[in-house]
């Protein structure tokens, strides 16, 4: 093993012990053991972050990378739904919670869904030893999840899945929803009021599915979520072959196909060599700026031409090809934010690893081997330079956010997949 990967798996473990939250919740009398995303600021679990960090602890704990999977699915809902956020410690932190913008379902469940990451973290936990039982244990209720966003999230069936608003899609502040929203500003403050203008009538109606589509605020075929849908529901399809249940996995590895299928043909702009969300009930608009979310299907299997068009803005200086790859938006979007240590907007520049964990992958799954490596190796040298933050500067590496920020520890992922070491 090499002792780079040996040094990062030591920092993660320790980050690891850090940011542990183990207890007993009284308002459901279930116990918890997860890694939350940050203490300073993001001390619950979030359900993308959890994915993320189950893929990590795989990595040294496979006992802690199950507790992580049983601890997000504790709360899943009858209906199969499962919180983007669970407040397992909530009291201790009513004076946070003030600070947030979320819908409740409960006092303790988010009523949100986050980028579908659960297919990849069952299957990074289901490893090893006592993998099968683990399987067992989690696969119905993961099915069900992915069953819940096919009924209430795709009710035209074209394969997509839609957010409802704009932090559903875990790119809290990306310019691609700029115009969308009507944005005044770009100012913290006018995004919790766009965030208002969306959740408030959801409110009003109760939040029933039915009727938050049918107002119309905020209906999105978000490009990263549906490419993480796609991916999700092939790995869901692999696991439910290992669990025997072969027509469970034709009917995910169908999905997953006719979810590729109409990103294709519904999101991919020809004339941009760019995927672009697809908005509004009729689907009849497009979020036409270039982000990192338009490179994501580069994770799929897409023509070869369209892999090399995105291919083409990964590798150019002036889009995406900064010496710390992959920034969050195209460098040369107006609306490309330098990170600096007092702004609180996120997603709109800076360079972040879970996207660059799904792109390395991307980019050796179409046979860049050599862009693979790189993004894998620059990932590893912005945490060895600068600690495990939540976003880092694309230029000087610098690290911006939250400090020992949970889901950078994918650097290590990264780093497995360059060496090889499994
Ligand atoms: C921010 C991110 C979101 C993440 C959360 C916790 O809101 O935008 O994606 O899940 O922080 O880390």
């Amino acid at each position: 093993m090499s002792e780079r990967y040996e040094r990062m798996r030591a920092a993660v473990r320790a980050l690891y012990d850090r940011n542990r939250q183990q207890g007993t919740a009284p308002w459901c009398g279930l116990d918890y053991d997860f890694v939350c995303p940050s203490t300073g600021t993001y001390p619950f679990q979030w359900f993308w972050d959890s994915c993320f960090h189950t893929v990590a602890l795989a990595h040294f704990d496979l006992a802690r990378a199950r507790s992580e999977i049983r601890s997000l699915l504790a709360n899943a809902q009858p209906d199969g739904f499962v919180a983007h956020v669970t407040f397992w410690q909530r009291e201790r932190y009513e004076e946070m919670l003030a600070t947030y913008a979320i819908a409740y379902r409960t006092p303790y469940l988010s009523d949100c869904i986050q980028p579908p990451v659960l297919a990849e973290a069952v299957a990074a936990a289901a490893r090893g030893e006592g993998g099968d039982a683990f399987l067992s244990e989690v696969l119905a209720r993961t099915v069900a999840y992915f069953n819940w966003l096919d009924r209430m999230r795709d009710p035209d069936g074209d394969g997509l899945i839609a957010t409802l608003q704009p932090d559903e899609s875990g790119l809290d502040h990306t310019p691609k929803y700029d115009a969308y929203l009507g944005l005044p500003r770009v100012e913290h403050a006018e995004f919790t009021r766009a965030w208002e203008r969306v959740a408030g009538p959801y409110a009003q109606v109760g939040r029933d599915h039915e009727r938050m589509f049918a107002l119309d605020r905020f209906v999105c075929a978000d490009v990263l979520v549906n490419t993480i849908y796609a991916e999700n529901q092939r790995v869901l399809a692999d696991l439910l072959d290992r669990a025997g249940d072969a027509q469970g996995a034709v009917r995910f590895r169908s999905r997953a196909h006719q979810t590729e299928r109409a990103l294709v043909e519904k999101c991919y702009d020809a004339e941009a060599g760019l995927f672009y969300d697809m908005v509004g009930r009729d689907g009849r608009g497009r979020l036409r700026v270039n982000t990192v979310s338009s490179l994501m299907p580069l994770l799929l299997d897409i023509p070869p031409d369209i892999a090399a068009a995105l291919v083409r803005q990964v590798e150019d200086p002036h889009k995406y090809g900064a010496p710390f790859p992959v920034p969050s938006t195209a460098l040369d979007a107006p609306t490309y934010l330098k990170p600096t240590a007092d702004s609180k907007l996120v997603w709109r520049g800076p360079t972040w690893i879970n996207t660059n964990w799904y792109l390395a992958r991307g980019l050796r799954r179409h046979g860049r081997e050599d862009l693979a490596r790189t993004v894998e190796d620059r990932s590893a040298a912005l945490v060895e330079r600068s600690g495990f933050r939540e976003y880092y500067d694309p230029f000087s590496g610098e690290g911006f956010g939250a400090d020992g920020f949970s889901w950078s520890a994918l650097a290590l992922d990264l780093l497995a997949e360059r060496e090889g070491v499994r």
